[in-house]
């Protein structure tokens, strides 16, 4: 990566601290992304990462059609933004499944599509679809060992597959596996353990083809799995990366074999000095994700900075430099989680061509787009 990038004209009429992305890296990484998955069929990316509107609109024009996303908002905005096949990941339940009937309907070009990994979900969707003439199509959520959602692939597993199949308002629409447990750094490691966690699924999607159901789609992984399940040449598989369109630091940190270029940053400034060797940034809590431990963002200007404090809108770092930092500074910030980085900013600065100028707002943080 060019070692100035996160330098551009405009950086010093910004506010601070607010989130940037970089749209001619964001375009590369679609473009690296198209080439792996071998086809734009073959590629439907998390929009959970980003929640643009403009980038779904950006990942259209390059023929990216399909999306995965995790809430009914990123649906929304997706339907809205021209994307035309989009797979809700989190089963909706509660008033939800008559929400999600309701952006279905309002969008009637769209192919809609959710997972379900429970029965009961699964006839009551049924049931809300069907009382309306339409259907869903519902995939069957696998999980491949992160024990977060889904079932275990096995007879269980077989036996609501086929339920789906004979479900009133519900058409099978093939299987999801998410395996966001898997964080190998050593790409074999991450292949092994990749095709160990996958084998079930597949012996699962032949034997349901074999009963002669239909199994139109593998909705496979995220970013560090990605160039793994690329390989499989089954026709109905699908790859669902997110991170890889904006990559962050932590995932710069963890997969250095995955060559994505960072496409966001947050500016911030330095606002006090308060002892030496330390500066305050306007960098707290609220402007950058922060579930994980530190480092919360990488500074690449500042590579011995150590983050010793932070606070909802103050982040103190130590750091050799600070004699050279005075008030006012302003310094460029990785965030080390991007996608819950961007949830926290109501809209995002663009450089393009080296220059800002223009915002986008993140439409789809908002939990519904309706009022
Ligand atoms: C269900 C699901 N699919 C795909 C992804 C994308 O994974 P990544 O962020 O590694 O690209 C995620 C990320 O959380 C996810 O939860």
């Amino acid at each position: 990566m060019n070692p100035g990038w996160f330098q551009f004209a405009g950086q010093q009429e910004l506010p601070s601290p607010c989130l940037v992305v970089h749209r001619d890296q964001i375009a590369q990484n679609l473009a690296r992304m198209l080439a792996t998955a071998g086809s734009a069929a073959r590629l439907r990316p998390h929009i959970k990462t980003h929640k643009l509107a403009q980038i779904v609109a950006l990942q259209s024009s390059m023929g990216i059609s399909k999306c995965k996303c995790a809430t009914l908002a990123e649906a929304e905005m997706a339907a809205g933004a021209g994307a035309n096949d989009i797979l809700l990941a989190l089963q909706p339940v509660g008033p939800n499944q008559e929400r999600l009937v309701g952006i279905v309907a309002r969008f009637p070009k769209v192919r809609f599509s959710t997972v379900v990994d429970d029965p009961a979900v699964a006839d009551a969707l049924g049931q809300r679809f069907h009382a309306r003439g339409r259907h869903i199509e519902a995939l069957l959520d696998i999980d491949l060992g992160q024990n977060r959602t889904g079932i275990l692939p096995g007879p269980a597993a077989l036996d609501l597959y086929r339920r789906l199949a004979r479900t009133p308002g519900i058409r099978p629409g093939g299987i999801h596996a998410y395996d966001g447990h898997l964080h190998q750094s050593d790409p074999a490691e991450r292949s092994k353990a990749a095709r160990d966690a996958l084998a079930p699924v597949l012996e699962m999607d032949t034997s349901l083809r074999e009963e002669g159901l239909p199994v139109p789609r593998l909705v496979l992984g995220g970013t560090p799995t990605f160039p793994i399940h690329a390989q499989l040449t089954l026709p109905s598989v699908e790859l669902s990366p997110g991170t890889c369109v904006l990559w962050d630091a932590g995932y710069a940190a963890r997969y250095p074999d995955l060559e994505y270029l960072h496409a966001a940053q947050i500016i911030t400034r330095v606002v006090s000095r308060p002892s030496q060797g330390r500066i305050c940034l306007d960098l707290g809590h609220k402007a950058v994700a922060s579930e994980m431990a530190q480092p919360r963002v990488t500074f690449p200007a500042l590579p011995d900075a150590k983050i010793v404090l932070h606070s909802e809108e103050h982040m103190v770092v130590e750091t050799a430099e600070a004699g050279r930092l005075p008030p006012g500074t302003l310094l460029h910030a990785i965030p080390w989680h991007v996608c819950p980085t961007v949830a926290l900013h109501e809209r995002v600065h663009v450089v393009q061509n080296g220059q800002t100028g223009r915002t986008w707002p993140v439409t789809a943080r908002a939990r519904s787009l309706q009022p």
